[in-house]
């Protein structure tokens, strides 16, 4: 079954001379429950993309359908419910709420849709991600790698249809970057998670299930 339809998505930055094509009619399908690793080199429409399938833009020209749900058909409204209820993200640069301590930041998306947490998943998630210890610190307190962690147990808490990820562990060391990785991919095996992720390392990739690799706006078959 796809979780992710994409169909002849366009989008164009800026006007006239300065006008950048980011996607060339994108087709893509994403099956659900499995690993899509995206490469391609820098500019070649990767985050773009990504932003798109998450509601965080909108396309020029295209179809997006996640989960059943036809993202052009959504008004604004509409669309942050879609992402709050629908989308997990990390990031490269974590985008904790440095204020708040990291059980905060990870109940956080429930907080801002109004739910309460399941206590029973909140426990296997922070366990299954070695924030036990952590629970009371506040992010600047961690290591780059227990503020990921924070990051994906944060992504994963409202139990999402689709998982992004753009470069999670580029601003990881490589040591702390696999292991952050690999706790990653253990959480979303253990909850059947569909997950997309960026990245720019080879090893990553091949761990997923499928790699798709970009080129100025397209996908290269
Ligand atoms: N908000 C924006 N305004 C103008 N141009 C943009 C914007 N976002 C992206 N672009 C341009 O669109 C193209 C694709 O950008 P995108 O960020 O999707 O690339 P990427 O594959 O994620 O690159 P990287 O590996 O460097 O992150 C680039 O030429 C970029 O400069
Ligand atoms: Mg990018």
């Amino acid at each position: 079954m796809n979780i992710v339809t994409v169909h002849n998505l366009h989008k164009t930055f800026g006007k006239g001379e300065n006008a950048v094509h980011a996607l060339n009619g994108i087709d893509l399908s994403i099956e659900k429950g499995k690993f899509t690793a995206i490469i391609g080199s820098s500019g070649s429409g990767k985050t773009t993309l990504l932003n798109m399938i998450g509601g965080l833009d909108t396309p020029d020209e295209g179809e997006i359908i996640v989960d059943g749900i036809s993202l052009s058909g959504l008004k604004e409204k509409e669309l942050a419910v879609f992402r709050r209820s629908k989308v997990g993200i990390v990031y490269q640069n974590f985008n904790l709420v440095p204020t708040l301590t990291v059980r905060e930041n990870i109940l956080f998306p429930l907080s801002l849709a109004g739910t309460t947490p399941d206590p029973v998943f909140f426990s296997e998630l922070v366990e299954l991600l070695h924030l036990q210890e952590k629970l009371n610190a506040y992010p600047h307190e961690l290591s780059g790698g227990g503020q990921q962690r924070t990051a994906i147990a944060r992504a994963l808490i409202a139990r999402p249809s689709i998982l992004l990820a753009d470069e999670p562990t580029g601003n990881l060391d490589s040591r702390s970057g696999q292991n952050v990785l690999g706790l990653f991919k253990l959480s979303v095996e253990a909850y059947h998670q569909t997950l997309v992720m960026i990245t720019h390392n080879l090893e990553i990739a091949q761990m997923a299930d499928r790699v798709i690799r970009m080129e100025d706006g397209r996908i290269r078959r």
